[in-house]
């Protein structure tokens, strides 16, 4: 590890709802998200993609393909074609151990739908998914944040697009911001892109496939939080938080509350 730096353990592990208990429920769905919370995630995660009409949806893939009766890009229908869609039959197809006759049917939820049903004191941490394709889906977003007076001090944003982000922070400076990175081989991190990160953001999502307690260290101790993602198993769990992550996405959030509650 660093030298000369004490060992950063961090107590209170942030668990992330990946697009809801998606280890149990179909992504991205009211049913996912509240199985997260019943499940002690602290943090429901949103990603955003944009319809025809401008209006915000929580969706992982930029097609409707993979996670709804329907074929080709979101940006092709308008909100009310796309409530038609069945986006939980599939789930139910893939994951026959976890399949639910009540998952058959589910609506895709607007940004909208999940504020209102979750409430302004809801911790939401929402990505910007391919911000490219969705000019003003930023602008959007902070719209309904206000709309709907989203607490800001638990508000994260978090976005792979460092472009997204600084829009974000342009459009308001006080909403907090995450950095996701994405390695493919043995992460390294250099005190200029700590250094670069820390101008706008609050922290970093790295995937943890090749993720070490030196990279972790040197991030916490350069005071950035780091949320990897996406963690499934207690075995890794419990190793990356003896390395001083600070939280991290999962599918099955009741994993990491058994991992974390006796700490
Ligand atoms: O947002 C953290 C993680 O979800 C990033 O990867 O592809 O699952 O959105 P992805
Ligand atoms: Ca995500």
């Amino acid at each position: 590890g660093e030298t000369g730096m004490a060992k950063e353990k961090h107590k209170e592990i942030l668990n992330v709802s990946h697009r809801g208990a998606s280890g149990y429920a179909p992504e991205h769905t009211i049913t996912s998200y509240k199985m997260g919370e019943k499940m002690h995630g602290d943090y429901i995660e949103i990603d955003l993609q944009m319809t025809k009409d401008g209006k915000l949806i929580a969706m992982h893939d930029e097609r409707l393909d993979r996670t709804t009766n329907g074929t080709g890009l979101v940006k092709d229908y308008t909100l009310e074609q796309l409530k038609q869609l069945d986006a939980g039959s599939w789930f139910n197809e893939q994951y026959p151990q976890y399949a639910n006759p009540e998952y058959a049917g589910l609506q895709i939820p607007t940004l909208e739908d999940v504020f209102q049903k979750f409430g302004k004191n809801k911790k939401y941490y929402i990505e910007t998914k391919s911000p490219e394709v969705y000019p003003g889906m930023e602008k959007e977003l902070l719209r309904l944040v206000n709309e709907y007076d989203i607490n800001k001090e638990t508000l994260l944003v978090q976005s792979f697009s460092p472009a997204s982000l600084l829009t974000m922070k342009e459009l308001d400076p006080s909403i907090k911001l995450v950095q996701l990175l994405s390695y493919k081989t043995n992460a390294v991190i250099t005190d200029e892109e700590i250094a670069a990160i820390k101008e706008y953001a609050m922290g970093v999502g790295p995937n943890y496939t090749y993720l070490n307690e030196e990279y972790i260290q040197k991030v916490v101790n350069n005071g950035l939080e780091i949320h990897p993602f996406t963690v499934n198993d207690k075995e890794t769990m419990e190793k990356l938080i003896d390395w001083g992550v600070t939280g991290m996405f999962t599918n099955f959030p009741d994993l990491l509350h058994e991992v974390t509650k006796g700490k």
